[in-house]
């Protein structure tokens, strides 16, 4: 029996969940066993994101929670790791508010936790060690259908409200050949769909076996070669690294799903321009354009947010323009929250109804258009990769080539399976069929 536990809480997006698996794949290694209780863990790993305050906030109440079980714990090897991109932004200050903590690790260096905690009582890790890190790491699947992989990292964009160039550090690509070893490991594990993870994926220039630098219309190409690979996706992108080649892709590669997560932030030109996103919105409409001319069924998804400082009720009307022309299947929207460190947080002076407001507003068009996106479907056959059971009897829970949530009965196996189905009813968020 293994004696050490771990149990580990991701607050972030899906690279955070995917460098949870890492560190999970770290100390597996290491005679650690997965709890998902904290109070029977040896080790517990908050791996926190820094992108908004609200989750900032959690963490440090989450740090008070386990405080109390580090206090009763009768076992005096308790360890308390904050990871992840708080603890890159702040890691010093988490030390002062937190002494409880033991050890701090950025995004970057997480992979000298096993060692920090065989070496030294406490420590803070936060060098932007991209490459060493990658090389460090275990690739285990994470037992599931679908399977995340980190290929692009970090970001040289510096919108003017984001933390993420600094707490992830500067773009850092993965060289063509350990991409390929780390996905056919998974696949051989059973895994069907591959999802590329990158702060900016599709400004992917990873090194080839040439020597020369390669796209993600290149590499996923490149990854469709894996025979027993079903499906390609990848997240999350920006409007100016969509080139010709990936648009072209998307016609002439069928692994290549039809769904593209393309954040716009807002429609207007004046608030794109203060955010530094570097492109317009005619710029985001011609990409659109001709991504449809190559695959005409293409689903978007997009983010925005809204009461970005100086939006005014026009700027933000033309956000509501924007969504009603271009028709987006789902789409996440926020309220400007101000983060330290970025250029943006000096002014935060939209009020907070009227971000309320404007927020719900967008909501309530957004749920519509996926609504009517969805029930487009009724009646219509579509092929599913089912992924997990779902809560009630012989219900199971699978993908659309489009990222729809789709739900069926079967009493016989489905999960890891492709089926084609009959779409029978909609909802909001998800499709029901049979088989
Ligand atoms: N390109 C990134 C974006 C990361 S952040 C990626 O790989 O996902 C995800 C989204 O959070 C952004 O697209 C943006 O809409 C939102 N966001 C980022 N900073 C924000 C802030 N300060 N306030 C509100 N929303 C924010
Ligand atoms: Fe943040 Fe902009 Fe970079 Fe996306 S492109 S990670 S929003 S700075
Ligand atoms: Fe959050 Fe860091 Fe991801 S700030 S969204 S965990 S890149």
């Amino acid at each position: 029996m293994k004696k050490n536990k771990i149990y580990i809480k991701s607050y972030g997006c899906q690279m955070n969940v995917y460098d949870s698996n890492r560190i999970l794949d770290l100390f597996k290694s290491k005679d650690y066993e997965i709890t998902e209780d904290p109070k029977d863990a040896s080790l517990v790993v908050l791996n926190t994101c820094h992108i908004r305050e609200k989750a900032a906030e959690k963490v440090y109440s989450d740090i008070g929670r386990i405080n109390k079980i580090k206090k009763n714990e009768s076992n005096k090897n308790f360890k308390l790791v904050v990871a992840g991109c708080v603890a890159q932004a702040e890691g010093k200050e988490i030390k002062k508010r937190a002494p409880s903590v033991d050890f701090i690790v950025g995004p970057q260096s997480y992979h000298n936790l096993p060692n920090m905690l065989e070496v030294r009582e406490e420590a803070i890790s936060d060098e932007f060690t991209q490459n060493e890190k990658f090389k460090n790491l275990l690739y285990n699947s994470a037992g599931g259908v679908s399977e995340f992989i980190s290929i692009q990292e970090g970001c040289d964009k510096f919108c003017s409200f984001c933390v993420v160039p600094y707490t992830r550090g500067p773009e850092f690509s993965r060289p063509v050949s350990d991409i390929i070893i780390e996905i056919k490991k998974y696949v051989n594990q059973g895994v069907k769909e591959i999802i590329f993870l990158g702060q900016n994926v599709n400004a992917y220039h990873g090194i080839g076996a040439d020597g020369k630098t390669k796209d993600l219309a290149y590499l996923s190409n490149k990854v469709s070669e894996i025979e027993k690979l079903s499906r390609i996706r990848y997240m999350t992108s920006h409007p100016i690294d969509m080139t010709d080649s990936l648009i072209e892709a998307h016609k002439t590669n069928t692994k290549l799903m039809p769904f593209l997560h393309l954040p716009i932030q807002s429609g207007s030109d004046k608030v794109l321009k203060e955010m530094n996103r570097k492109h317009t919105v005619d710029f985001y409409k011609k990409i659109v354009d001709r991504l449809r001319d190559e695959r005409d069924d293409i689903a978007l998804s997009s983010d925005f947010i809204v009461g970005y400082p100086n939006e005014t009720d026009k700027d933000f009307e033309e956000t509501m323009k924007f969504v009603d022309e271009l028709k987006f299947v789902i789409a996440y929207s926020f309220m400007y929250s101000k983060r330290p460190g970025t250029p943006a947080q000096k002014k935060d002076n939209v009020s907070l109804a009227d971000k309320k407001a404007r927020l719900s507003a967008l909501q309530s068009l957004l749920k519509e258009q996926q609504k009517n996106y969805n029930k487009s479907f009724i009646g219509k056959n579509m092929e599913i990769l089912f992924e997990k059971k779902g809560r009630h009897k012989d219900q199971y829970i699978g993908r659309s080539i489009y990222n729809q949530s789709v739900f069926t009965k079967s009493n016989k196996e489905l999960i890891n399976t492709i089926k084609n189905v009959k779409i029978l009813n909609s909802t909001d968020f998800a499709l029901e069929s049979s088989i």
